[in-house]
């Protein structure tokens, strides 16, 4: 299967995505696109080193959101790309590429939703005083972080805990269930019924 990651950001779950396959001539997935909003975006450095050709969008030089996803979705055609993985993508993703690619467009978030969704994820748990953090990995809809969730992992918060150093265990997290639930799903072992979503054979 062809993937396209989607990231504005760092890349680091982006790369991680890519290093799990890399040079594994039996994957059942390829990351064959970056899509990235951010002109001078980590993740495109990330890209260029890792050999993966990348897509460099700017959302504002489209007439609107719907020419804008329009336009990303003619690429991803173009390319045959079978599914899309967000990783760090910010921006809400519209009808146009939810109906382009329908239930085949994942997300990761750090936190355990549907806790603290949106920015600041990690800062709001600690705000909040939530003794368990986490990752979630779930399929986009309309909305905010409101998918069908696909796995999740926990994590203990600890006393003296700042987003410096909780973060670090939580991408520690990400950057492993990630590129499991890209597998899983490129094996065609997710399976949704409504909001329930079971991976068989589960994430290995
Ligand atoms: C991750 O923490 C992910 O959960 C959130 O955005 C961050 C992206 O990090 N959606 P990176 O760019 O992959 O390092």
């Amino acid at each position: 299967k062809l993937v396209a990651v989607f990231a504005s950001g760092s890349g680091s779950n982006f790369e991680a995505v890519v290093s799990a396959v890399a040079g594994d001539a039996a994957s059942p997935y390829e990351v064959s696109l970056l899509v990235c909003d951010k002109p001078g975006a980590a993740a495109i450095a990330r890209a260029e080193r890792l050999g993966v050709p990348v897509y460099a969008v700017r959302p504002k030089s489209y007439p609107s959101r719907e020419a804008y996803e329009a336009d990303v979705v003619r690429e991803l055609r173009a390319r045959g790309i079978d599914f899309v993985v967000l990783a760090g993508y910010m921006r809400l993703i519209t009808a146009t590429l939810l109906d382009a690619y329908p239930n085949r467009i994942l997300n990761i978030h750090p936190s355990l939703l549907p806790a603290f969704p949106g920015l600041h994820a990690v800062e709001q748990a600690l705000e909040y005083g939530a003794k368990a953090a986490g990752v979630t990995v779930h399929f986009v809809d309309g909305g905010m972080d409101s998918g069908a969730i696909i796995a999740q992992e926990a994590l203990a918060v600890r006393d003296d805990d700042t987003p410096e150093t909780l973060y670090p265990r939580i991408q520690a997290i990400e950057h492993r269930l990630y590129p499991a639930v890209v597998r899983a799903f490129a094996e065609d072992r997710v399976r949704l019924d409504g909001r329930r979503v079971t991976v068989e054979g589960g994430l290995g």
